[in-house]
């Protein structure tokens, strides 16, 4: 019998925050950052997007075969987080983004999104 699939859902992000409050090797403390604090690192450069995205594939790599939240990570994380570094860098997106510019983010998958993830609300038929 097929083993049902969990949707997704944020609990990941608490309990990645819980096993860990290392800083990677930015020197920012991801622990229980707020989107705020991440705006801020990203404009005095103590942070990238890059950093902080490969931190949570990190932690998802780690902790979910424990805990099995996270069902599916977009294959583009990593380059839409440089192309958003770089635009913090060049300024280019001053004006034109929101606070969330550049955070990861985890999805529930009944939620559409403009990428290659899947849209499956836990079921693929
Ligand atoms: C840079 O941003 C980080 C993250 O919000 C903050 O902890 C740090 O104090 C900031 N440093 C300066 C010099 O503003
Ligand atoms: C979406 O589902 C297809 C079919 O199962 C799978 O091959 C593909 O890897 C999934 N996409 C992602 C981003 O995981």
């Amino acid at each position: 019998m097929a083993q049902p699939r969990l949707p997704q859902t944020a609990a990941i992000m608490a309990l990645a925050a819980a096993f860990c409050c290392c800083s990677g090797s930015t020197g920012f403390d991801f622990h229980e950052a707020t989107v705020d604090a991440i705006q801020l690192g990203f404009k005095n450069g103590s942070l990238t997007s890059t950093a902080l995205v490969r931190f949570y594939l990190d932690q998802i790599t780690r902790l979910n075969p424990l805990l099995h939240a996270v069902i599916e990570v977009n294959p583009d994380a990593l380059a839409q987080a440089a192309r958003a570094d770089d635009e913090h860098l060049s300024g280019s997106s001053r004006g034109c983004v929101g606070p969330l510019h550049g955070v990861p983010v985890l999805l529930k998958d009944n939620i559409a999104t403009h990428d290659r993830l899947n849209t499956t609300a836990g079921s693929m038929v």
